[in-house]
C-alpha cells in the first residue's frame, strides 16, 4: 500500500475514532462509509441493511464466484480516557474501545486496492456490519436478507488484537472465539426489618451463596479438559441499611467452546440458583438471553486465509482460541468462513479499556489480506 493510500485511511480512521456511535446508532458512521466509498469510484452501495448495515459490491471480469469481507462498525458505551489524544472521541460515554473505527476503515482500504487491481475476476461484498457489541448486528441483515440478496460463497473477517507483534496475522484451524450467553438472576426474598430476620427471607445472603456456587460450574460440571467460563459481573440489591431486600439482581456471562460444554453450563446454572433458591427459601428467576455462536472456521476458508497471510504478513497458527466473542459466528454459522487476528502490538491498553486507541500501524496489513483473501477465494 502506498503513503498516500495509508494517510487518507489514518486520517479517515481518526474521524470516525473522534465521532463514535453506538450499536443500533451507526446512521452517520454508514453515511460516511457510503461517501468514502463513492469517492473510490464504488457505484453498487445497499444501505440499511438489517438496520444500519452497508453492502459495497464490486463485480469484475466474467467470473461467477462470490465472496463477501466483513467489517463492523459500532462503539462501545464506554467514556475515553486518552486527554492528549487529538482524536479523542467527542462523544461523552461513547468510544472506539474495541477498534471497529480500524476495521471499517480497513475495508475501505481493501476496496480501494481492489478497485486499482486488474488481476482479479468476480463479485466481491463489502459487509459493513452494525451492532456487533451484542446487539445482535449480524443476525439482523441475515434476517433482512444479507446472503439471499448479496450472495457469496464465503466470508472472511478480523480483528485487531493487542498483545500480538504488530501486523502478525493469527489464524486458528476450528473455534477462533468463543460461544456465550448473558445471564440474569432474580432472587425474591421477603422483605423485612433487619433486626428481624425471622421474619423475612434474605435474598443477599442467598445471592452470596449462589455467587460462590456457580464458580464450581466449570470445576465440577465441564469435563476438565473442555473451556468454559462464568462471570458474575453485576449485583444489585437492597437500599436502607435497617431492611432485610426484598429482591436482588444479578447479571453476568457464559462462555465456552464446544456446545456440549454450554448445554452443561446452561443446565448447570439453572440447577444450582434453583438449590440454593430452596435452601434458603426464595423465589429464583434464571434468564439467559439468546447469546452468540462459537466462531468456527471452515477448513475451506482457513486454507485460502493462510494463503493470503502469507503472502501479506507473518502468520501464526498455534495460539489457543480466545473466550471472548464475535458476532461474526452469525455468519460463520451459513457459509464457510475464516475469521483471524492481525496483531496490534504489545504493551498498548486491552480492548474494551478506556484507553485504548486502534493502532493505525497495522492498516495496510489489514486491508493487503481482505484484499488479499478476497482475490484468492474468487481464482
Ligand atoms: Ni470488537
Amino acid at each position: 500500500m502506498d503513503a498516500d493510500l495509508h494517510a487518507r485511511l489514518t486520517a479517515w480512521r481518526r474521524h470516525l475514532h473522534a465521532n463514535p456511535r453506538l450499536s443500533l446508532e451507526e446512521a452517520d458512521t454508514a453515511a460516511f462509509v457510503v461517501q468514502r466509498l463513492r469517492d473510490l469510484g464504488v457505484t453498487d452501495i445497499a444501505t440499511g441493511i438489517g438496520g444500519h448495515g452497508v453492502v459495497a459490491t464490486i463485480a469484475r471480469g466474467d467470473g461467477n464466484r462470490s465472496v463477501a469481507l466483513r467489517a463492523d462498525m459500532d462503539a462501545l458505551p464506554i467514556a475515553e480516557e486518552n486527554p492528549g489524544l487529538p482524536w479523542r472521541s467527542t462523544v461523552p460515554g461513547a468510544m472506539h474501545a474495541c477498534g471497529h473505527d480500524g476495521h471499517t476503515v480497513a475495508l475501505l482500504g481493501a476496496a480501494a486496492l481492489l478497485l486499482a487491481d486488474r488481476s482479479w475476476s468476480g463479485t466481491v461484498r463489502l459487509v459493513f456490519q452494525p451492532a456487533e457489541e451484542g446487539a445482535g448486528g449480524a443476525a439482523r441483515m441475515l434476517a433482512d436478507g444479507l446472503f439471499r440478496r448479496f450472495p457469496a460463497q464465503r466470508i472472511f473477517g478480523w480483528h485487531n488484537w493487542p498483545g500480538l507483534p504488530v501486523g502478525t496475522i493469527a489464524l486458528h484451524d476450528g473455534p477462533v472465539m468463543a460461544a456465550g450467553k448473558p445471564l440474569r438472576i432474580t432472587l425474591e426474598g421477603v422483605p423485612g426489618h433487619a433486626a428481624l430476620p425471622h421474619l423475612a427471607r434474605d435474598p443477599i445472603l442467598a445471592a452470596g451463596h449462589l455467587i460462590v456456587a456457580v464458580q464450581s460450574l466449570v470445576s465440577r460440571t465441564l469435563d476438565p479438559v473442555s473451556t468454559g467460563v462464568v462471570s458474575l459481573t453485576m449485583i444489585e440489591g437492597g437500599t436502607a441499611l435497617n431492611q432485610i431486600a426484598g429482591s436482588v439482581r444479578l447479571g453476568g456471562t457464559l462462555r465456552w467452546l464446544d456446545d456440549s460444554a454450554g448445554a452443561a453450563l446452561c443446565e448447570g446454572l439453572r440447577r444450582i440458583a434453583e438449590g440454593i433458591g430452596a435452601t434458603f427459601g426464595v423465589g429464583v428467576s434464571v434468564e439467559l438471553g439468546d447469546g452468540i455462536g462459537v466462531t468456527a472456521n471452515h477448513p475451506e476458508a482457513v486454507a485460502i486465509a493462510a494463503e493470503a497471510a502469507a503472502a501479506v504478513a507473518p502468520l501464526r497458527r498455534d495460539l489457543p482460541p480466545a473466550m471472548t466473542g464475535e458476532d461474526f459466528s452469525r455468519f460463520a454459522a451459513v457459509i464457510p468462513a475464516a475469521f483471524v487476528w492481525i496483531g496490534a502490538g504489545e504493551g498498548g491498553p486491552e480492548l474494551h479499556h478506556p484507553a485504548f486507541d486502534f493502532n493505525d500501524a497495522i492498516l495496510p496489513v489489514a486491508s493487503r489480506w481482505l484484499a488479499e483473501v478476497a482475490k484468492r477465494s474468487l481464482a
